[in-house]
């Protein structure tokens, strides 16, 4: 039996790209004390062009129920940080066993997000765009539904969720690809003028900053079309919400360090809230839109995707509004510990 950290280890850096492909197809196989082979998992990178994610195919319920089998996806999530599970049950059964190998669900960090109930007292979160129903923004000139601008989730609250993991359940014929830039390529890509900049500053995020009032990394060409009274609802029910603060820049345990600013919800720059500090932090913006190297998710129904919310920035394509697109996240529970509340009058 190959060990998990056998599996990551041969997912790291771009010598993947050397392996030969029929054995990169079948890192994973697991016998039964006894001999027999009972489940088997194949995980392969996610491209031959990016440092991060993996592919994995062969993951059914029964395969789950295997200790093993669970510590070696784990495994390769810490390493790669963004799994795409392949040819999975369509069901959100198989979505809430898959999501338990990475940690315990919890409730998204805003009340007022949709929610649909799974079983007694869990819910995952419904994140929708149907025709006439949700925000349509222009974008270089396209009118797109579900169009979300780069960030991490609840980058607004001190403590900042471990992962989500995703289903879509209606897909549109084009477009609502979700988009992943990894932290760690983000750091070393950045110029050393602006690392250097932020290894010591901290982000302060609010949650009113969403929709219509980004601050930072704009679209060059952006016009509201159409937003409903739900986002305007909850713009409202946001005024005057405490802001959370976060470091620019963090290490993991691994010792890799993250680059790690959310454009949709940033503030300002803790201490630094004048005209300079803000376009330090558009600088900075404008230079991860540059430098990332991002992996865009085209969705299948018989897919599943997790990112790591602590390493990763994502975002949404958006589509034609004509078409609905409705997926479903578990949310994955935890915290960095790097978080806190800005206090009044205490920097
Ligand atoms: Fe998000």
């Amino acid at each position: 039996m190959r060990r998990a950290a056998g599996i990551a280890r041969k997912l790291r850096g771009p010598s993947i790209a050397s392996h030969d492909r029929d054995r990169a197809r079948a890192y994973s196989t697991v016998i039964a004390p006894g001999g027999l082979e009972i489940a088997s998992i194949s995980v392969i990178s996610l491209s031959d062009h990016l440092p991060f994610g993996a592919r994995i195919r062969g993951v059914t319920r029964e395969k789950l129920s295997d200790p093993s089998v669970r510590g070696q996806i784990a495994s390769v999530f810490e390493d790669r940080g963004l799994l795409v599970f392949e040819d999975v049950e369509p069901s959100g059964e198989m979505q809430l066993e898959l999501a338990g190998v990475f940690g315990p669900l919890r409730h998204h960090a805003m009340e007022s997000v949709s929610r649909v109930e799974i079983g007694p007292g869990i819910s995952f979160t419904e994140l929708a765009a149907r025709p006439g129903e949700g925000n349509v923004f222009e974008i270089d000139g396209r009118p797109l539904a579900g169009w979300t601008p780069w960030h991490w989730d609840a980058c607004y609250a001190p403590e900042i969720y471990r992962a989500g993991l995703l289903r879509a359940l209606e897909i549109p014929p084009e477009g609502g690809l979700t988009g992943f830039a990894d932290g760690v390529q983000l750091h070393g890509a950045i110029s050393p003028e602006l690392r250097a900049r932020f290894e010591e500053l901290d982000i302060l995020y609010q949650v009113g900053l969403m929709m219509m009032n980004q601050r930072f990394g704009m679209p060059g060409s952006y016009r509201v079309i159409h937003v409903p009274p739900s986002t305007r609802d909850m713009l409202r029910e946001c005024e005057g919400a405490p802001r959370a603060i976060h470091p620019a820049i963090w290490r993991r345990s691994s010792g890799e360090k993250v680059l790690h600013v959310s454009p949709w919800q940033a503030a300002g720059i803790e201490g630094h809230e004048d005209p300079e500090g803000d376009a330090l932090l558009e600088s900075l913006c404008q230079e991860i839109y540059a430098k990332m190297r991002p992996y865009w998710h085209c969705w299948k129904p018989t897919d599943m995707l997790i990112w790591d919310n602590w390493r990763f920035i994502h975002s949404v394509s958006g589509h034609d509004p004509v078409h609905s697109r409705r997926v479903h996240r578990a949310t994955i529970d935890g915290d960095y510990g790097l978080g806190r509340p800005e206090v009044s009058g205490n920097p």
